[in-house]
């Protein structure tokens, strides 16, 4: 039976970086028997401005029919004054939380090809393969209560809870234990267990959970030395799985490692392998529709929802076997461009990795 992909171009480059992930799905479709089905939908500041909701009813309902999602970005100046509950973020915070999205699967990978791009030196970088694992759907980011109230002295308080119940840390800490036992078989649990009690709760669940995957060699980090450790020595470390605020930062400060954050897909992942599917960056409102955007974090995504919700391991070896070729080709967009490079803009990216796979 065909399946359903929604697909959610969301703000700024958001729109353009999609349009190439959806030729590249054609190109399967049509040309190599991916029975898929795709729907666009709005998400974000497009959807507030069409309906003056960030997640409009349609949308979601378009997300849980599906099997998978294909999100590009949200956010832009454009809606950076309206009220904290109809930002374009609420809409992708909002597909989280719905459809319980809980596992976020962020690797790191540095193609060799673009070892010179990296701000860290060649030997520093070389040959890294990192996966973070950030919890998704709980921590700081939707803990109760949270906002800003006004005290006895009519001073302004802000304020956020970071909580987590066993079971939140139980579900992600088996997500993780399962993807490093897919891998190099060490873990690295990252959390502040010296200053908050939450995310020492955080560690002793994943001591506990630690047992039933002896051959898993986990290790503990304070958030502030892995941030360190990851710019000193990255390829110390295999799999890392962090909660929801610290998984943000460190996914980002991990992603630069590799050249350009711009290289980078990401999974949001239900219990039943459902799952949306990204880039890790952002909409980048300075660069939206100048044709400038690097698609490849998008089209890699594209190849983690083959894998992971489409179980269709050979197209996504495809796509990202495509991916390495055009890199071979020293084809590059802006981001990652630098001297002897063949400088091309997102659509010419696009319909290169489309060739790429007709090859
Ligand atoms: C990310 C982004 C989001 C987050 C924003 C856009 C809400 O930074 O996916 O890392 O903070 O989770
Ligand atoms: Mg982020």
């Amino acid at each position: 039976m065909s399946k359903k992909i929604a697909v959610l171009p969301g703000d700024g480059i958001g729109v353009e970086i999609v349009a190439q992930a959806v030729k590249v799905l054609n190109c399967l479709k049509n040309e190599f028997d991916l029975d898929i089905e795709m729907e666009e939908g709005l998400v974000g500041g497009a959807a507030y401005d069409d309906s003056g909701s960030p997640l409009p009813e349609a949308t979601l309902k378009l997300a849980i029919e599906s099997d998978a999602i294909l999100l590009g970005a949200v956010g832009g100046y454009k809606w950076e004054s309206l009220d904290i509950a109809v930002r374009p973020e609420k809409g992708l915070l909002g597909l989280r939380s719905e459809l319980e999205l809980f596992a976020n699967l962020r690797p790191a990978i540095l193609y060799p090809q673009l070892a010179h791009a990296s701000t860290l030196k060649e030997g520093v970088v070389s040959g890294l393969d990192i996966m973070i694992v950030r919890e998704l759907t709980g921590g700081i980011y939707f803990g109760q209560p949270r906002g800003v109230r006004i005290l006895e002295n009519n001073e302004k308080q802000g304020f956020n809870t970071l909580i987590y119940k066993e079971s939140e840390i139980e579900r992600i800490a088996h997500v993780a234990f399962e993807t490093a036992m897919k891998r190099n078989k060490r873990l690295c649990s990252v959390d502040k267990a010296n200053v908050l009690e939450c995310t020492e709760l955080w560690r002793e669940v994943l001591i506990r959970i630690s047992k039933e995957y002896p051959e898993v060699e986990l290790t503990h980090m304070y958030v502030d030395n892995a941030a360190m450790q990851l710019v000193r020595a990255p390829k110390q470390f295999d799999v890392m799985v962090t909660t929801n605020m610290f998984g943000d930062i460190l996914s980002d400060c991990a992603a630069m490692l590799t050249g350009s954050i711009g290289m980078l897909p990401s999974a949001s992942m239900d219990k039943n392998q459902k799952g949306m599917y990204e880039p890790i960056h952002g909409s980048a409102p300075d660069i939206a529709g100048q044709d400038i955007a690097n698609p490849l974090a998008t089209i890699l995504s594209v190849a983690m929802l083959l894998r992971y919700s489409l179980s269709n391991e050979a197209l996504a070896l495809k796509v990202e076997s495509a991916v390495e070729s055009v890199l071979n080709k020293g084809l590059r967009t802006v981001d990652i461009y630098t001297d002897g490079d063949t400088k091309i803009g997102t659509d010419a990216m696009g319909d290169a990795v489309v060739a790429a796979l007709m090859a």
